[in-house]
């Protein structure tokens, strides 16, 4: 059976991927920094479905970390088919108040990341002539207000390359531009304020995204913007000029 590995599968869309991807019968390979929670979602996954869990803990921000995990891609015992390249997290701080420390932790988790384990998998996938490699992105990737914003822009055009790069391997790239869900990724001090400051039905259920991108990875479909609200939203904002999605001040927080 394909095996499908998650990044950022400890919580929130990860684990959400996970669950649907055990569910339709794949074996799944596990990565987040937290060990004990990767085992607990395994365990359960396992228990529930009959697949295969496997946990690979790593920090997707640290070159050993994704060295790890690049290594395992490239394991032709057992070839992965599926690479879903979802872990980050938000900064909540604006370019001129973060650390360096900050802002290279969130390059390397939402774009260094993604681009070193497409990398790892797709050989193996062209060879096979199969496979497929699912990037999440953001909504606000149609903004231009954070380096976070910048990041996420960056995974939207690297996978359309991608895309293009891939026509007739059989392997595609797909990229999913969730706007807010309700996940673990709003916990933060710095974050925590977006929840009061959006209504109800700004936020969507990662039921729901996880979903659409899965069909849309199914129908080989590039860009996929979950729920008809965000979607609508997502070409507006693509026909508007990038000085009026900016924030009040430049690169303030995501
Ligand atoms: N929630 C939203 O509103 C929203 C909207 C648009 C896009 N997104 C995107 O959706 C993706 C998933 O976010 P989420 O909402 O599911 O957030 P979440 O609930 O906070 O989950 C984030 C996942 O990423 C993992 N992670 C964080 N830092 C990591 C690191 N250095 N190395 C390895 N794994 C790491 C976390 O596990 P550990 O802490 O165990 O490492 C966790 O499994 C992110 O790329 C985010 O940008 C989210």
């Amino acid at each position: 059976m394909a095996i499908a590995m998650v990044t950022g599968a400890s919580a929130g869309l990860g684990e959400e991927f996970a669950w649907q991807l055990a569910t339709a019968g794949h074996d799944v390979v596990l990565v987040a920094r937290s060990r004990d929670r990767l085992s607990e979602v395994a365990h359960l996954l396992r228990s529930a479905t009959g697949r295969e869990a496997e946990v690979l803990p790593a920090d997707l921000t640290t070159e050993d970390g994704r060295e790890a995990v690049a290594a395992r891609l490239a394991d032709a015992a057992a070839p992965v088919s599926l690479l879903i390249n979802n872990a980050g997290h938000g900064a909540g701080v604006g370019f001129t108040e973060s650390t360096w420390e900050q802002e290279r932790a969130l390059l390397d988790i939402h774009v260094t990341a993604p681009l070193r384990l497409t990398h790892a998998a797709l050989p193996g996938m062209i060879e096979r002539g199969h496979g497929a490699v699912l990037n999440v992105a953001s909504i606000a990737a149609r903004l231009s207000n954070s380096t976070y914003a910048a990041h996420k822009r960056w995974v939207v055009e690297f996978t359309q390359a991608l895309a293009g790069q891939l026509g007739g391997t059989g392997v595609t790239a797909t990229v999913v531009l969730p706007g807010l869900v309700r996940t673990r990724f709003h916990d933060s001090d710095a974050l925590s304020h977006m929840r009061h400051e959006f209504p109800d039905a700004a936020w969507l259920d990662p039921e729901g995204v996880v979903a659409s991108a899965l069909a849309a990875v199914r129908r080989g479909q590039t860009v996929v913007t979950p729920s008809a609200r965000y979607a609508a939203a997502g070409t507006l904002l693509r026909a508007v000029p990038d000085r009026l999605t900016r924030g009040r001040r430049s690169m303030r927080r995501d």
